[in-house]
């Protein structure tokens, strides 16, 4: 009877998993695909602390072991405690520190993980068949675990600048076939006692660690997604070992979705992962470099470009990185209605990438009450700047530069961009002709139908607004 309902409990949680999963992929639903996954894991928690039956081998005969109840205390005292951190700390997070925020919750998940193979190792002993997974989920989650760190302290500026050894590639490299090769041996061997296991529980961390410093802190979202996918395959493995199917679709679903949103992500920027993983650009100085153009640029009052906007048709509006670091989403969604009131059609165009972590636009505009109906994807709006009137860009950068189409000699050259260049006027709002993630000049400001309104983005927007309500 309790192992048919831990089944039935098993099974909500995998189905619940894959609803909510699929209702993610839309922001409309997302919030409750979000709580249908998390009813979902409950029950399941739930179910194998209350389910599970437990044996022990007395005198080689096997007993049902009762759980004394200063276990259960301590369960739910963990569980208490760790919902509150993890409630408070999502709370309390800002927008711009997400990505921090993912890192830290990604490598508690590897060192899950991790303990799960440190624990489970002794009990198997000689047996092959689980040590695979054991060993697996070990190594996996140990470089999760690490790894996440790295990526948080410099995501966080406490590690701002990558460290590359000499030749670490290929230092990497030897590390990364040594701790295959030894986990391999611990299998085959199966030494007992915890010397050799803590070695490469140590082999794994350290290997975590040299291959995120290399990367520079900016292309550390698409680490973590990377590191995101070994959690999954890591709590996969610990699955297989358990023969328990909720956790075997879990991790399978967060390592393929890790993996499919890495692989986006470096679709988007027209990066190969390889690219990412052993550094070109994105070392987060933000500082200008790469080719210099030349031109002259210019800027445009706030009183003409209330007029500008206010006798338009058509407005779309490209939020990027520096909207979300400025927290301008309110102003920004006060400004898209009064232009309305107005008459004027105003959309927003949606980059994949703006920003610095996938959906990041989508989920600061939300946030502000944007209709989603108005967030349009690239390549819907891409073929309606044509017959936009005004595009106004508000702190972002690359994913509007268009040396990304027409100079193959540019480091972005081939990432799809928002075609703004296409409408009549484009009015770029940002602090300075400072460079964005990519580090390079951007040949659209330089473009006679630029025009540059400087200002930080919340405190540009709101003289706007005001100017905008007084004609
Ligand atoms: P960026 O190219 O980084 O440009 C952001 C711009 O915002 C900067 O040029 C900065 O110029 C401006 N800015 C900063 N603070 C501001 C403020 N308070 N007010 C107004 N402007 C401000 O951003 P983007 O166009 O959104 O492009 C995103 C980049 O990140 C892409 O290159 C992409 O490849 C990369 N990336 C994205 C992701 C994901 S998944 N989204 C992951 C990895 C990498 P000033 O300093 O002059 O103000």
């Amino acid at each position: 009877m309790k192992h048919n309902l831990l089944e039935i409990c098993y099974l909500i949680g995998s189905v619940t998993f894959i609803i909510g999963m699929k209702m993610m992929g839309n922001a409309k639903t997302a919030r409750r695909g979000n709580l249908i996954g998390a009813v979902g894991m409950t029950i399941a928690i739930l179910g194998t602390i209350f389910l599970v039956e437990r044996h022990e081998s007395v005198d080689g005969v096997e007993q049902h072991m009762t759980i004394p109840g200063f276990i259960y205390g301590l369960i739910f005292g963990a569980i208490a405690l760790g919902t509150a951190i993890g409630w408070m700390t999502a709370k309390k997070v800002q927008m711009t520190k997400m990505p921090e925020l993912v890192s830290m919750f990604n490598g508690m998940g590897g060192a899950c993980a991790a303990l799960i193979g440190l624990m489970e190792y002794e009990h198997n002993v000689g047996q092959t068949g689980p040590l695979i997974p054991i060993i697996a989920g070990l190594v996996i989650g140990s470089i999760s675990f690490s790894g996440s760190i790295i990526a948080y302290l410099k995501l966080n500026g406490t590690m701002n600048k990558p460290i590359r050894l000499p030749a670490y590639n290929i230092i990497n490299t030897i590390v990364m076939i040594a701790v295959v090769a030894f986990g391999a041996w611990m299998v085959y061997a199966s030494p007992s006692g915890y010397i050799m296991l803590y070695l490469l529980f140590a082999a794994a961390l350290v290997y975590g660690i040299l291959f995120t410093v290399p990367i520079g802190g900016a292309d550390m979202p698409v680490v973590i997604s990377l590191l995101n996918s070994f959690t999954g395959l890591a709590a996969a493995f610990g699955g297989f070992l358990y023969d328990n199917y909720v956790m075997l679709t879990g991790g399978i679903l967060v390592g393929s979705a890790g993996t499919l949103l890495t692989l986006e992500m470096c679709k988007a920027m027209n990066r190969p992962l390889s690219n990412v993983i052993f550094g070109a650009f994105g070392g987060g100085s933000g500082a200008a470099a790469g080719a210099e153009v030349n031109g002259s640029i210019k800027d445009v009052t706030v009183s003409d470009l209330a007029v500008m906007m206010n006798y338009s048709k058509k407005v779309v509006i490209v939020p990027g990185y520096g909207l979300a670091v400025a927290q301008a989403q309110h102003i920004i969604h006060e400004l898209e209605m009064i232009l309305e009131e107005r008459g004027v059609e105003v959309k927003y165009a949606i980059h994949p990438v703006a920003g610095r972590m996938p959906g990041h636009m989508n989920v600061l505009l939300a946030e502000s009450n944007v209709a989603y109906e108005k967030l349009v994807e690239m390549d819907e709006i891409n073929p309606e700047f044509d017959q936009t009137d005004v595009v106004l860009v508000v702190g972002a950068n690359d994913v509007v530069n268009p040396a990304a189409k027409s100079d193959p000699a540019s480091p972005i050259y081939g990432m799809p961009i928002l075609e703004v260049d296409r409408a009549k006027h484009v009015i770029v709002n940002k602090r300075s002709m400072n460079a964005g993630y990519a580090g390079i000049d951007n040949i659209l400001f330089y473009d006679p139908k630029c025009s540059m309104f400087f200002g930080d983005a919340k405190k540009a927007l709101t003289e706007l607004v005001a100017e905008i309500k007084t004609l």
